[in-house]
């Protein structure tokens, strides 16, 4: 599976901390932290992530938004990073799986851990922020919801996936009812 795609576009230049006043650097946040991107602007969110900042946990799979690996969250919301163009990132807030943690493992880490989901561990990344997205929309998903999650595995995780999604909820709740109890 190829990891690193030539892009035919020039390259970008690094990324500065602040550009606020070039207008056309596209200024967006990944992980919390602010960035400006001044390169290609048709260049794939997918290409800077990897390839300029190496945040390598987003995979690429094939290119084309059907096998979820590079599934990243714009503003809290599931996306293919090979087809979002840098240009639809101003003032947009990314999450990689790099950054899902705040503090303490996400729930859906947790779980993936707790059920020991990866095989090959590739598309995983991505199954992860995308089950990270179907929770916060639907707190207590059925197979169906589970099933409607289009990412792909090749090594067939989807048994385990389902299950550690289940678990996550679960987690969710214990976490809410500590907090809870806590007041
Ligand atoms: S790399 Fe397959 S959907 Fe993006
Ligand atoms: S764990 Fe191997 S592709 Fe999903």
């Amino acid at each position: 599976m190829q990891t690193t795609p030539a892009h035919p576009a020039k390259p970008p230049a690094a990324p500065t901390a602040s550009k606020a006043d070039d207008e056309k650097a596209v200024a967006l946040r990944i992980n919390g932290r602010p960035y400006s991107f001044d390169g290609d602007d048709t260049m794939p969110l997918l290409w800077y992530l990897r390839d300029v900042l190496r945040l390598t946990g987003t995979k690429f799979g094939c290119g084309i938004g059907a096998c979820g690996a590079c599934t990243v969250l714009v503003d809290g919301k599931a996306q293919r990073a090979c087809l979002m163009p840098m240009k639809a990132l101003a003032k947009r807030e990314v999450t990689t799986i790099e950054g899902l943690a705040n503090g303490e493992l996400h729930p859906v880490q947790q779980a993936w851990i707790e059920i020991d989901v990866p095989q090959c561990g590739y598309c995983q990344a991505g199954q992860i922020i995308a089950a990270a997205d179907l929770l916060k929309r639907t707190p207590n998903p059925n197979d169906d919801d589970i099933g409607r999650i289009s990412n792909l595995c090749r090594c067939g995780t989807y048994p385990r996936i389902r299950k550690a999604i289940k678990r996550a909820a679960e987690i969710t709740k214990e976490r809410a009812a500590h907090e809870g109890g806590k007041s």
